[in-house]
């Protein structure tokens, strides 16, 4: 594709290489582009998915030549791609470096970058489209895109491109959101910006699109009528690491939920799309949001909880406390877990509650999305030994084990009427292997084919602002007193299973997580050898 037009999922992904480039990685000495950005476009390269016209020119303020960027680079790869580095490949590869040292702030650098634009489009034949990717932090979003605005290079043509990619996160509240849109569109066009979210590069965050509406079977019950509620898990093992600075001012609802959790609820709860078209499928994403009934004040007391890790025991290994890491206060009031109740204010979804919860530090490492549906009429097993029925729930697992699992009641063999909960599975490395991958590569193909579909519209992200802010101005009136209020290797603050409870719900728990069906197997097992014997 050469145009300018913005493309959709079914036009474009042929699997033909993307379009004629440069791109210009802002941030090049960074962990991003060491670790995601690079093996990436590696990965690309060897899917014979970059144009043979290419180039890299990465800008940083390290002093770096040409050949000391390329060694860098090389070296990266070879670490963070999650293959071998095949010769061929990067002999493609190693001649398409190229490399600026400088301040993002000095206007020095955009003219600097125009002239290296015009040596890399004749020695490289990259056509004039340029993808800026902006691997910065946050205050360097607007200064960029107003540097690059004034020496031209956001002008484009018919025949050329310039696109620019912004990295999360895209504001810390609604109003910083707003202004940070305001800002670019006023040197940009909103269809030249590639918001993005690396929860959307993860296959099987794509394939709830492809489970919900390549299946004929599932969108009948997909509602109200069938759904009694949806979970939605984001927890990890991992404390805060040594991004204490950055985390100390956002905390887990800004980090975690008007992006990565607010994708997975849109992509859940959506409509069908008219198309693949990137106009339909956020259009229908952003309904979702502007659906979610506003907490009140009240309800954010009642609706919402948040903790804060305390030390623990993890896999066996004492971990410290929250306040205890590295450039963290000691008295911090940051929370490092948030779960709530949210409510999708329409047809399909009035009366079923979203409950999501995200944390650090908790017992194991899941991201999964768990549709419960209401229970069947106890009525035929009144007169049996059955005490109860279990509902039956549809698990996606996004990660890790990325699967899809769904659990319902079968009888137990016997000739006393008993009932067992079993799973039926799919996961993802059993049918498609596992190529390597860091999560970037589908993103940074379609920002070449011009394919936006997998990023976030401007409306979006002010629509999923809008849900959290009242949430983030009740916290903030209110600091928390009971800090830190879970251990590490837990799941959260007691408050999170109340949020259920109360309501005559729990959180799901590992019934169809791998070592839960690695169990069940083996007593399976075990139940056949015993019944052979
Ligand atoms: C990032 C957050 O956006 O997502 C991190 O800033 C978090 O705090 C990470 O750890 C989680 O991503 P993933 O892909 O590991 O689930």
């Amino acid at each position: 594709m050469s145009s300018n037009d913005s493309g959709g999922l079914t036009q474009e992904k042929l699997g033909l290489p993307g379009d004629p480039c440069a791109m210009v990685i802002f941030g090049a000495g960074g962990d991003l582009t060491k670790r995601k950005l690079m093996p990436a476009l590696y990965n690309l390269a060897q899917g014979k998915l970059i144009p043979e016209q290419f180039a890299i020119i990465g800008i940083s303020i390290e002093q770096y030549t040409r050949d000391q960027f390329r060694d860098q680079m090389s070296q990266d790869i070879r670490e963070y791609a999650g293959t071998k580095v095949d010769a061929a490949t990067w002999s493609s590869f190693a001649g398409r470096f190229y490399y600026l040292s400088g301040d993002f702030n000095d206007p020095g650098l955009y003219k600097r970058l125009s002239e290296t634009l015009a040596q890399v489009e004749k020695e490289q034949r990259t056509e004039g489209n340029c993808l800026f990717y902006l691997a910065t932090s946050p205050n360097f979003f607007p200064p960029v895109a107003q540097q690059l605005n004034a020496v031209g290079l956001t002008k484009q043509d018919d025949h050329t491109w310039r696109r620019v990619v912004i990295e999360k996160p895209f504001g810390h509240d609604l109003p910083s959101a707003v202004d940070l849109n305001r800002q670019l569109l006023q040197v940009l066009d909103e269809k030249q910006i590639y918001r993005i979210d690396h929860y959307l590069g993860k296959e099987t965050v794509q394939n709830i699109l492809a489970f919900r509406f390549a299946n004929g079977i599932f969108e009948p019950i997909w509602n109200r009528r069938y759904v009694d509620h949806v979970q939605v898990t984001v927890a990890e093992e991992l404390g805060v690491e040594l991004r204490g600075g950055y985390y100390e001012t956002a905390g887990a609802l800004r980090d975690m939920v008007p992006n990565h959790i607010f994708q997975l609820i849109t992509l859940t709860a959506m409509e069908p799309p008219i198309s693949f078209d990137a106009e339909a499928v956020h259009d229908e994403q952003t309904k979702v949001l502007r659906a979610i009934q506003p907490l009140s004040p009240e309800r954010v007391l009642d609706q919402a909880v948040r903790g804060q890790y305390d030390s623990g025991v993890i896999n066996g290994k004492h971990v410290p406390a929250y306040r205890a890491e590295p450039h963290v206060a000691p008295d911090s009031k940051t929370p490092t877990y948030v779960a709530m109740a949210l409510h999708i204010d329409n047809w399909r979804w009035a009366g079923v509650p979203f409950y999501l919860r995200t944390g650090k530090r908790m017992s194991r490492r899941v991201t999964n999305i768990v549709i419960r549906f209401r229970r069947p009429p106890f009525v035929l097993f009144r007169k049996t030994p059955v005490d109860r029925i279990m509902p039956n729930e549809l698990v996606i697992n996004i990660q890790p084990d990325e699967g899809i699992c769904l659990r319902f009641e079968a009888k137990v063999p016997g000739p006393v009427v008993r009932l067992g909960a079993v799973n039926m599975d799919f996961q993802y490395s059993d049918y498609f292997g596992t190529p390597p991958s860091t999560g970037y590569e589908t993103l940074l193909y379609d920002c070449m084919m011009g394919d936006p579909t997998l990023f976030q519209r401007a409306d979006m992200v002010e629509a999923g602002w809008t849900v959290v802010q009242p949430i983030l101005d009740v916290w903030k009136a209110l600091p928390p007193r009971d800090f830190p209020n879970y251990a590490s290797g837990s799941w959260g603050p007691a408050q999170a299973d109340e949020l259920l409870h109360r309501e005559g719900r729990e959180w799901a728990g590992p019934s169809c997580f791998p070592t839960a069906r690695i169990a069940s197997a083996t007593a399976a097992e075990e139940r056949a050898t015993s019944a052979k014997s």
